[in-house]
């Protein structure tokens, strides 16, 4: 069959956020995800930090630079979206308090502050009194702060503002279609094997875009045993917590040792561990334990709250910890996965400079530290 339009094989954050910024440059797309959207996407128990600031100590500078232009592409990007689907996002640029509950914590402050002031980034110290004035229900006593001008998003309602918009441009959405394979086509482009309830089929396409997060390994390639993409690429386990009750901070906060998300409806979000547990789906006491502790101990109102949700979802996240974003085999395969805890605020630059790419060849200069190509060899995919 004659091959056309792309395929993208995922339907999370990354993988829709890029079906959207070809659609947008006229493409036909067709997003196959092998659940409901959203379903098992980390964007849909993430918290939604878009966080260039408080995370800059942690991160490649590289990744820094493409985080900051994420983070200035968001306000017009969430506009849009919500024009064109009627839904809501919740971006919010209210910033976060970083705070110190002891001296240690001070000193990693002081750590960060460092770091920003090199990268050119604002933030603005708080003695713990005038932290307690912003944000009242703060426990009494705390150290000191960091005001940072990050801001949030809610990721559930980006995915649903995204799914809206996409039908409403015509993209086609394959839920509860597993991608299983994804081999050259006879007459070109590619043949994308499928499997839904039990019953195979082949879709054709001249692009295909590989954004299955944690799961991009899974696909077989026309080389029998071995993925289509042979990433460094692993599921780094995060539980998170959903809250509910009286609102009691405005902006976001966070220690070293957890943070804590408010939204505009009462939904508190406190997250989120870091584990090497494989695809292990199970909340556990301890990960639960570990985070209401250290968030009561910055904001003991929390103890008052309803718990709703214990929430596990998996970071895609490559050896090098940086996303792999580009060309895969010198022809029309491409990635977007690897954006481990960063991938609700990447997906927007995420998705222009691919598209950029896919559809003019253009490959912006932010992309290039982020090729594939550092993982794998030329002749893997054809
Ligand atoms: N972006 C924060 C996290 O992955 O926990």
């Amino acid at each position: 069959m004659e091959p056309s339009g792309t395929i993208v094989v995922g339907g999370g954050i990354v993988g829709l956020a890029i079906a959207h910024a070809l659609a947008h440059r006229g493409q036909r797309v067709t997003v196959v995800e092998g659940k409901q959207i959203g379903e098992r996407a980390a964007a849909g128990v993430a918290a939604g930090m878009l966080a260039p600031s408080s995370e800059a100590d942690l991160t490649d500078p590289r990744l820094t630079h493409l985080a900051l232009a994420s983070h200035e592409a968001y306000p017009a990007w969430t506009a849009t979206l919500e024009r064109e689907s009627g839904v809501e996002t919740g971006y919010d640029a209210t910033g976060t308090l970083l705070v110190a509950l002891h001296r240690d914590h001070l000193a990693l402050i002081e750590h960060l502050e460092a770091f920003q002031r090199e990268r050119g980034l604002h933030a603005e110290r708080l003695t713990g009194r005038q932290a307690r004035e912003e944000e009242p229900y703060l426990a009494p006593g705390i150290a000191g702060a960091l005001r940072m001008p990050d801001a949030q998003v809610d990721p559930r309602h980006l995915l649903r503002a995204l799914t809206v918009a996409l039908e409403r441009a015509g993209a086609v959405l394959l839920e509860g279609t597993q991608v299983t394979a994804v081999a050259p086509g006879v007459d070109g482009g590619y043949a994308v094997a499928t499997e839904r309830e039990g019953v195979a089929s082949t879709l054709h396409a001249t692009q295909v875009v590989v954004a299955a997060g944690a799961w991009s390994r899974q696909i077989a390639s026309p080389i029998a045993g071995l993925p289509l993409l042979p990433l460094p690429l692993r599921p780094v386990k995060g539980q998170i917590l959903r809250l509910r009750g009286e609102r009691l901070v405005r902006h976001v906060v966070r220690t070293p040792d957890v943070y804590i998300v408010p939204r505009a409806d009462g939904e508190l979000v406190v997250g989120a561990s870091m584990e090497e547990q494989g695809f292990d789906e199970r909340p556990t006491a301890g990960g639960v334990y570990d985070l209401l502790r250290e968030a009561r101990r910055v904001l003991p109102g929390i103890a008052e709250l309803e718990l709703t949700e214990c929430g596990v979802g998996f970071r895609p996240a490559l050896r090098d910890h940086l996303p792999a974003i580009g060309n895969v085999d010198g022809a029309g395969l491409f990635v977007a996965s690897g954006h481990f805890r960063n991938g609700v605020e990447l997906a927007p630059i995420t998705a222009w400079l691919l598209a950029d790419l896919m559809c003019d060849g253009r490959l912006d200069a932010l992309l290039e530290p982020f090729s594939p190509g550092r993982f794998i060899a030329k002749d893997v995919a054809r």
